[in-house]
């Protein structure tokens, strides 16, 4: 695992940034993995800047929903498709069809994570996975316990997740009890992970994903098996266990 170390948050949203950068500038089509959460929303607009400077091309990328709550319609503030878009499909200017969905309201779910799958198989896998670390370790939601080659499925949220996603919706009342998520082996099987990282309330669970036991408990830290993993941190998030692995950003 390679860590960058971000001293302001500006400057983990540009590190973030080059990291996606870098992928469409040496893969115009890349298929992109896209987590909503707050944690790599300034890192988005930090690529609709670029784009809006003509920095940066994004017209090809093929973007993959990461996970979406069931039962919530996309016109709903809570759809985490409507997340995407307004955060980074839209204002990167990629097409709709280019854009591969994890249809959950309604029908059948488990044709719909089939489907997802098939299409990320058709696209050759991953190129690049832009992750947040969900509080218990989950990525996406695959929730503890998970296998590294859990596939894309429907998902109960843990007691935790229902806490930590109650801050988007504004209440415990309001968030979904169920969601598909991309699999674990999906993610496994990219062929770069950006893990995206801030604040302090995750320092001991970014101790854990880098330096603990590899373990279905925490689903993260599967992450030291995986070839290709950059974690983008903000120096208060890591901790004394943290630091052996820290190279700095410049
Ligand atoms: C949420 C989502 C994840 C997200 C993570 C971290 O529950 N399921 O996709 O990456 O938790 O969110 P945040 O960046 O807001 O801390």
């Amino acid at each position: 695992m390679h860590t960058l170390v971000a001293d302001t948050s500006e400057q983990l949203s540009q590190l973030g940034a080059d990291l996606v950068a870098r992928t469409l500038a040496e893969r115009p089509a890349a298929a992109l993995l896209v987590a909503t959460g707050n944690t790599p929303m300034g890192m988005y607009q930090e690529l609709a800047r670029r784009r809006a400077d003509g920095l940066l091309d994004a017209s090809q990328a093929r973007v993959f929903q990461l996970d979406e709550y069931v039962g919530v319609p996309e016109d709903d503030v809570r759809s985490l498709y409507g997340w995407t878009r307004r955060s980074f499909v839209d204002p990167l200017g990629i097409p709709l069809e280019q854009v591969t969905r994890l249809m959950a309201d309604g029908g059948d779910l488990q044709a719909s994570c089939q489907a997802y799958d098939e299409r990320v198989a058709a696209a050759g896998g991953i190129d690049l996975a832009i992750l947040g670390l969900g509080p218990n370790g989950h990525l996406g939601f695959n929730e503890p316990p998970c296998a590294a080659d859990a596939p894309t499925r429907l998902i109960d949220l843990t007691p935790e997740s229902v806490v930590s996603n109650a801050v988007y919706w504004g209440g415990e009342d309001q968030v979904p009890r169920q969601a598909l998520t991309a699999g674990m082996n999906v993610i496994m099987q990219a062929r770069h992970i950006v893990l995206v990282v801030s604040g302090a309330h995750k320092q001991d669970i970014l101790a854990r994903t880098m330096h603990g036991p590899v373990t279905p408990d925490i689903p993260s830290s599967f992450l030291q098996l995986a070839p290709n993993v950059t974690i983008v941190v903000d120096r208060s998030t890591i901790t004394s266990t943290s630091q052996p692995s820290v190279s700095h950003a410049t």
